[in-house]
């Protein structure tokens, strides 16, 4: 996505070569009019596959999501991160591990929102080693949802994510991807 990829080199930096900062417009500033685009352009990649909702995982990838679930006029759940005081009982959930953070965290999502009845579309900002894409993709099928997809706004497709979704026969598409982190500069792979 040409936009996008405009933004991350007028506006991302590279940080130790392996990680992007995009805060101007993903992950903490948030611009709403690149979302939107964002949105229309998941709805446009993912659609005639009857999708009915879409799964993300809190923070960052509430944004892109609920612009993709607005453009597809479907809800849209976020796997909560922390004990929430309401959500206790009756959840799927799955340990995702962090190799950046090294950290291991437990994802939620209430089985009140997820049914085998679903066509879920999977959507996150990042993709690194895929860890919350396969906590995600366990938490649908422990409901036995189907997953028609994943979308991810930024890939480091020189990170095992991508590999680890296309092993299970799950169409994926990243609205950028990049190849590596050369001098700094952030290098995208060749269409
Ligand atoms: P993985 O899920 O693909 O295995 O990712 P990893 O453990 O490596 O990443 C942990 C967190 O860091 C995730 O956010 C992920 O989105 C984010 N991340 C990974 N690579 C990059 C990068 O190059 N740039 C940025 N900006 N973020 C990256 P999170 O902890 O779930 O946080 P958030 O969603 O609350 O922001
Ligand atoms: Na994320
Ligand atoms: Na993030």
């Amino acid at each position: 996505m040409k936009l996008l990829e405009e933004r991350i080199l007028k506006e991302g930096t590279v940080i130790g070569n392996e990680v992007l900062k995009v805060d101007h417009f993903l992950n903490h500033q948030i611009d709403p009019v690149l979302m939107q685009a964002i949105g229309k352009e998941f709805a446009r990649l993912f659609e005639g596959l009857g999708i009915n909702k879409i799964i993300t995982i809190e923070s960052s990838g509430i944004a892109p999501a609920v612009f993709a679930g607005l453009e597809m006029g479907i809800p849209v759940i976020f796997a909560r991160k922390h004990k929430s005081l309401t959500l206790t009982d009756n959840l799927y959930s799955s340990t995702v591990y962090s190799f950046t953070k090294k950290v291991s965290n437990e994802i939620a999502v209430s089985k009140q929102f997820l049914s085998q009845d679903d066509h879920v579309l999977l959507i996150d900002d990042f993709l690194a080693n895929g860890q919350a894409a396969v906590g995600l993709i366990d938490i649908c099928k422990q409901a036995g949802a189907h997953i028609s997809g994943v979308g991810i706004v930024i890939e480091k497709s020189f990170q095992k994510g991508r590999a680890l979704v296309e092993e299970q026969q799950i169409k994926i598409e990243s609205l950028a991807r990049i190849a590596s982190f050369k001098d700094n500069q952030v290098v995208f792979v060749e269409e």
